[in-house]
């Protein structure tokens, strides 16, 4: 198994292991970080919605828990048709430990669908203060 492929498994694993009982729409996210390692997460949603988190601050958790410092590759997965895309919010959370060059992989049922950087994504983001 290649590594696209591991983080399409990883991905599709924590998917079906989110806790969506709001929306129903399970996400899964999968890193492979700079040093080699693989990290996942899942949406994990709170009765008082605001509160619920999304799969990939769940994934940039691990990754930090783990010990890991970057993101080189990220996919994300929704076990649906229709192709999702990071929310904004997470687009900033994955800028903060990524390059504007690092591969986003975007994965629905069928597989992976597209790819893109965290530059096209969120271009001009804001870093620095
Ligand atoms: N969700 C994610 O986990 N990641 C995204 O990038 C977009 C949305 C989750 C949040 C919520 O639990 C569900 O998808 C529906 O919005």
């Amino acid at each position: 198994m290649n590594n696209l492929q591991k983080l399409l498994s990883l991905a599709r694993e924590a998917a079906a292991r989110a806790y969506c009982p709001y929306s129903h729409f399970a996400v899964g996210a999968a890193i492979e970080s700079t040093d080699g390692k693989f990290y996942s997460g899942c949406n994990v949603e709170n009765v008082s919605y605001p509160v619920g988190t999304c799969a990939e601050a769940g994934a940039i958790a691990a990754m930090i828990a783990g010990g890991s410092k970057k993101i080189a590759n990220i996919l994300i997965y929704a076990p649906s048709q229709t192709l999702i895309t990071p929310c904004g919010a997470c687009r900033q959370r994955i800028a903060e430990f990524a390059v504007p060059e690092t591969v986003i992989y975007l994965a629905q049922t069928d597989g992976i669908d597209k790819s893109c950087t965290v530059g096209e994504l969120l271009p001009s983001s804001f870093s620095e203060f």
